[in-house]
């Protein structure tokens, strides 16, 4: 039956952040965050990653991450976990090291038994790789591609698989969200997994989408499809649609629309199981800091009123 198991928001702990200036509105947005019942799931932004998780070999700190994911179980949420093994926001002594493939293996094993391990039976997912591919649907490159070649991907998986039998196991990337080369790659990792016999559960799609440009509701439900046919479960994992900023009516409609059409896609397609935005509020969102221009990419404006797309997405669910 199609229908979401969650929807949800993405979250960073106090510390991580994006915009210093705003103590004010921290209790305003906890209490959105946590109390409001609004999201059903989350996930820690940052706190999770390799550079944070591992920052020096063999060194594991689990404070940032550990912040998130427990006011996930106090609050009872479904708990989304990222990133295992990921190009970016990696520690520099992983890329810094001339590794032989041996040591490269122990480097990947050792992080995934700790930090999954850390977390074992907290999170119903585990983003396990995460933007592997390029937009042509090649592999990226990476330290970790350029070492193992493309067995680092069955390597993450059957490690994980072992340390936390519960967990569903996700590759996770962006530009998945309409067919494409990219999404042909994607499905091309499902497979090679599949063919060798290694549990991999579901494709994340990121849905980091742009409102003034944005796919059809059709072509959303043709990719997710492409996902779900090979047995796997989909699910949106940390969706934003920006815009031109400032924002006007009329691209605040496009949003609108955007969001609509995605979230409404994931709830028709048995097999998309939830949808994540990738923080709430405005303010906190990554955008502006990458995308130059533009903004505005979330559900909740800076003085917490709702973009008009928190309609879209109600009428979608
Ligand atoms: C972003 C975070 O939101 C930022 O705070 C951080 O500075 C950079 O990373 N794809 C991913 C996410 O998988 O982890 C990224 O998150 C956004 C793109």
């Amino acid at each position: 039956r199609a229908g979401l198991k969650y929807f949800g928001a993405a979250t960073d702990s106090p510390g991580q952040r994006e915009r210093a200036g705003y103590e004010e509105s921290y209790a305003q947005y906890d209490e959105i965050m946590w109390k409001s019942g609004e999201f059903g799931s989350t996930t820690p932004t940052n706190g999770q990653k390799w550079l944070f998780a591992e920052p020096a070999q063999g060194q594991f700190n689990f404070t940032e991450g550990d912040i998130v994911t427990s006011l996930a179980r106090e609050n009872g949420m479904y708990l989304r976990c990222h990133a295992l093994v990921w190009h970016s926001q990696l520690a520099p002594w992983v890329e810094s090291t001339e590794w032989t493939p041996e040591e490269l293996t122990k480097v990947v094993v050792d992080h995934i038994t700790n930090v999954m391990g850390h977390y074992k039976g907290q999170c119903y997912a585990w983003d396990v790789v995460n933007e592997a591919l390029n937009e042509d649907g090649t592999y990226r490159e990476s330290v970790f591609y350029n070492v193992l070649g493309e067995d680092y991907l069955k390597l993450a998986f059957e490690t994980a698989a072992k340390v936390d039998p519960k967990a569903k196991l996700y590759y996770n990337d962006y530009n998945l969200e309409w067919p494409s080369a990219k999404t042909e790659g994607a499905q091309r990792i499902v497979k090679l997994l599949q063919d060798d016999d290694i549990r991999i559960d579901g494709v994340g799609l990121q849905a980091h989408l742009v409102a003034e440009d944005h796919p059809t509701l059709d072509q959303h439900i043709d990719a997710i499809k492409g996902f779900t046919k090979l047995g796997v479960e989909v699910a949106l994992t940390e969706l934003d649609i920006r815009l031109k900023t400032p924002a006007t009516p009329e691209n605040l409609e496009l949003q609108k629309q955007a969001y609509k059409n995605v979230v409404g896609a994931c709830v028709q397609v048995c097999g998309c199981i939830g949808v994540t935005i990738w923080d709430f509020y405005d303010p906190f969102s990554w955008v502006p800091f990458v995308f130059e221009g533009e903004g505005a990419a979330l559900l909740w404006f800076e003085d917490f009123s709702k973009h008009p797309a928190y309609d879209g997405v109600v009428e979608a669910l």
